[in-house]
């Protein structure tokens, strides 16, 4: 694991940094908590830290509580000389994950980054199955979509099937027509009257080519949902590709409104041309996703609550110079000021124990805060609400 060490003593730096590449892990040294802070939110590859409390520019409690609020998740231990009970509780309430009284025990220490790590390792396990539970729900979702223009198609080429057998007789009859001898042609005409009526031309010829048209509309049907799975094939691979931002609304949308199309419509108002950004496809489209499908549930439940309420979700998107907007707006419950200010905290959910687990805007602000962007909230009860998350552009 790669491990933040913030301390300014050099003495003591000099020790950490032994101990810690000696249990196996990467060091990144920092001499100040002003530094450590700007490597933290720079590398967001390092899940840990074990930052000194009292340090020029920033004290480590510092440190702890702006990573907390920029949505950036590290797991820090503290170390520090207080072992009041007063300034212990003081550092956990500020966001440290745990603390080391100094002088270090070198067996206590390893110990608790040891606890750290299994916790770290099970937060990305848990993020990694949330990956896997979106792309389970999402081939689920499209092998359904594809079920409807595939029976079509199937029925039109059964029609096409018969129809042609039915055709290639009376072609057959006038073939033998044209070839038979002069004397045999009115008995030759006369079946080829027949096997005309038995197939209905008529009728043939004003269905065929609309079973041909609307086969072919289904053909690009499904091969429009390929092109979509495409593109989500590199949310498992796990190389940041930059996001086409209007791709990712239109792929996360495809997600998250599989289950709506009853609830009301969804209206879309995306920039032409717009620049891709620097954050990256898949974590975009996973928070897109987040995002849709809170305002997918939150219309979902004003339509049961109020009867005639015909649902609305606003989808947009617009180039802002430094920075791509992608706006979500949604008619529906709208948030109450105590839930607002919970909102993005980590397991913070209003909904029944199964159906929420409160990981989605907290995810959402991760993404938002990781690559340089941000994401603001407007709601009223029983209004609506609007999320604005903003994403930096891919220099040019
Ligand atoms: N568009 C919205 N309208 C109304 N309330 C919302 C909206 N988006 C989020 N919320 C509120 O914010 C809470 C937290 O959302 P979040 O996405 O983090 O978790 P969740 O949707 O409850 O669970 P999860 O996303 O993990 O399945 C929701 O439970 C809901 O109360
Ligand atoms: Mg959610």
């Amino acid at each position: 694991m790669r491990i933040l060490i913030a301390e300014d003593c050099p003495v003591t730096r000099r020790y950490l940094l032994a101990l810690v590449q000696k249990w196996g892990h990467e060091v990144i040294l920092t001499k100040d908590g002003g530094e450590a802070y700007e490597v933290l939110m720079r590398e967001t590859d390092i899940s840990m830290a074990i930052l000194d409390w009292e340090m020029p520019e920033m004290v480590g409690p510092e440190i702890c509580e702006a990573l907390q609020k920029s949505g950036r998740v590290v797991y820090s231990i503290l170390l520090t000389g207080r072992e009041d009970a007063a300034d212990i509780a003081y550092a956990l309430n500020k966001g440290a994950s745990d603390y080391v009284c100094k002088p270090c025990n070198p067996i206590v220490l390893r110990a608790r980054v040891d606890a750290g790590i299994r916790l770290v390792d099970m937060q990305e396990e848990m993020a990694r199955m949330q990956k896997l539970e979106s792309l389970g729900r999402l081939s689920a979702g499209l092998a359904h979509e594809i079920n409807t223009p595939l029976q079509y198609i199937f029925t039109n080429l059964g029609f096409l099937e018969e129809s042609f057998a039915d055709l290639a007789r009376v072609l057959e009859a006038a073939t033998a027509c044209i070839e038979c001898d002069p004397s045999q042609i009115t008995q030759s005409i006369e079946s080829l009257r027949e096997s005309a009526e038995a197939a209905d031309l008529q009728f043939l010829t004003g269905e065929i080519p609309g079973a041909i048209a609307q086969t072919l509309s289904g053909v690009r049907e499904v091969s429009a949902i390929v092109d979509t799975m495409r593109g989500f094939s590199d949310l498992g691979d796990g190389v940041a590709k930059p996001a086409d931002v209007n791709r990712a609304i239109e792929e996360a949308s495809t997600l998250a409104f599989l289950e709506w199309k009853t609830n009301g419509a969804v209206e879309f108002d995306l920039a032409a041309d717009l620049p891709n950004s620097v954050c990256s496809h898949a974590n975009l489209f996973q928070a897109l996703v987040h995002l849709l499908t809170n305002a997918s549930h939150a219309v979902e439940s004003a339509c049961r609550d109020r009867e005639g309420h015909t649902g609305r979700i606003q989808v947009s998107s617009k180039d802002c110079g430094e920075l791509i907007e992608i706006a979500i707006d949604d008619n529906g419950t709208g948030m109450a000021a105590d839930v607002r200010s919970r909102i993005f905290d980590p397991f913070f959910t209003t909904k029944e124990v199964g159906s929420g687990k409160g990981q989605g805007l907290c995810y959402v602000r991760r993404v938002a805060t990781e690559c340089g962007g941000s994401i603001d909230v407007e709601s009223q009860v029983g209004v609506g609400t609007t999320f604005r998350l903003r994403v930096p552009r891919q220099a040019a």
